[in-house]
């Protein structure tokens, strides 16, 4: 579609940033926190582990001093639940919520919104222990969570995240890391974890809304559209299997309240159909989201399953990359698209379609809440990071999020990945996302120093001219 002219951004677009808690926060023993599962990972040793991070809760202050600096209008974190209740249940630890209330402070007094992410692959290693997302009782001790969060917060933060990329735990665990002894559950464990979450996310999207009436709260997915490889009608229903199973057979719960049919046959027949209790349907009607969030990366070519072991790709597969799966999809290549030195495509216009489809969807506004390149960005001897590469997936980004708007997508805001560098899911911290750059190496911690990157110069001056002078 060719237009007479874009529409502007809307006047109260959130241009924001992410990070999640164990990627940035560091500090993983102080203060009463208990560790979480990725504390418990096996971490290969030539990575940096989530330890130290990016020290972000020794020197939040001077990070927020940054954001506001950059002209963030939003920054996205996530709560560490181990702070909060470092038993996962019971008795709330002061000095966690604590370090929220003055982040969220530090935030507020800038401008800046909080969007806040309950649960983003942070599970206390004390639940894990009682059995993890498997055991029914951990779906009421996130409730028990949230609500602390609620009570504590609820009437400051205005935008809540459930649970980051649930369908990234259930369909690409070991993305996150690979625990100790390197077993990762089967199908089934996560498939009944899955209905686990979404049943403890239906519940808490309820207890948001009583406790805090002012208060928006959705889902965020790790959501990609699925390109079929040729016109052969069976490459489109390949396309379309794994773009629902892996995309919106979560979100469909989410906002609908109800399994999406074919997922739903696809778990059955292969009897990986999790167990329900009398009342879960009920429970998983009362979620209702005010928005839907997306982490937007990439997308993916997909052909027709040949049906045998040869669909699997021998290539590692991490949550964008796909691997195939026999009598469902075989993941094939896109001469049209670039890729990131770590294999991920580049495709900003799928990110237009990706919006459109999502919106046709669900009809809700869309919030991105992640977006970006992961690059082993260098500091040069002059002290300046010239990462030119962002900037221009950035930019084309951006453009395809306008263009997007003018197709009529009701686009709330967006938090690219990541405000400042974190340490990768489990590619270390060589594979930076920040605008600002933070210096330290895998192992060796340096001194932690700020700097910032071309990119953030880019972005101040985006946000400064509302998305006018890309
Ligand atoms: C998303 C996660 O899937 O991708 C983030 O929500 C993660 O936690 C981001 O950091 C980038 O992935 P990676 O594996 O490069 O860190």
């Amino acid at each position: 579609m060719i237009y007479q002219r874009l529409d502007d951004f809307p006047a109260d677009f959130l241009w924001g940033a992410s990070t999640s808690a164990y990627q940035v926060e560091g500090a993983w023993d102080e203060d009463g926190k208990s560790p979480s599962i990725v504390d418990m990972l096996d971490h290969p040793e030539e990575t940096a582990d989530f330890k130290v991070a990016s020290d972000h809760y020794h020197r939040f202050r001077e990070d927020v001093e940054l954001f506001a600096e950059l002209g963030l209008k939003a920054y996205r974190f996530s709560v560490a639940w181990t702070r909060v209740l470092p038993n996962g249940t019971g008795e709330v630890n002061a000095a966690g919520l604590a370090f929220y209330r003055q982040l969220i402070d530090e935030l507020q007094r800038h401008g800046i919104e909080p969007v806040v992410t309950l649960y983003h692959f942070d599970l206390p290693y004390v639940l894990e222990q009682q059995g993890g997302w498997s055991n029914r009782a951990t779906i009421d001790a996130f409730v028990e969570y949230a609500a602390v969060l609620f009570d504590a917060f609820g009437d400051r933060v205005k935008y809540w995240l459930t649970i980051n990329e649930q369908n990234t735990m259930i369909l690409h665990p070991g993305a996150i890391g690979m625990p100790k002894g390197g077993e990762l559950p089967s199908k089934q464990v996560l498939y009944q974890q899955s209905h686990h979450m979404l049943v403890a996310q239906a519940r808490v999207m309820a207890l948001c809304h009583q406790r805090c009436p002012a208060g928006k709260i959705g889902p965020a997915i790790n959501t990609t559209s699925m390109y079929q490889e040729t016109c052969h009608p069976l490459d489109a229903i390949a396309a379309h299997n794994w773009e629902t199973l892996r995309c919106w057979s979560f979100l469909d719960v989410a906002v609908h309240g109800r399994y999406n049919a074919l997922a739903w046959r696809y778990l059955q027949d292969r009897g990986l159909a999790p167990q329900m209790e009398p009342g879960d349907a009920a429970l998983l009607l009362q979620g209702k989201p005010d928005y839907v969030a997306i982490n937007y990366y990439s997308t993916a070519t997909i052909a027709a399953s040949r049906g045998d072991a040869s669909d699997i790709s021998a290539r590692a597969g991490d949550q964008q990359i796909m691997l195939g799966e026999p009598g469902v999809y075989r993941a094939a290549e896109n001469p049209f698209v670039g890729k990131t030195r770590y294999g991920w495509v580049i495709d900003p216009v799928g990110l237009r379609l990706t919006l459109r489809k999502t919106y046709e969807r669900y009809h809700l506004p869309i919030l991105i809440t992640e977006n970006g390149i992961g690059a082993p960005d260098e500091l040069q001897a002059d002290g300046t990071i010239n990462d030119d590469y962002r900037i221009e997936f950035m930019r084309r980004h951006v453009e395809q999020m306008q263009l997007a708007i003018n197709d009529g997508v009701e686009l709330m805001g967006y938090c690219p990945w990541a405000a400042i560098d974190v340490v990768s899911t489990h590619q270390g911290y060589a594979k930076r996302y920040g605008f600002i750059y933070v210096n330290r190496g895998e192992q060796d911690l340096k001194d932690l120093r700020r700097i910032k990157k071309r990119s953030f110069d880019w972005y101040q001056r985006l946000i400064a001219t509302h998305g006018r002078q890309r």
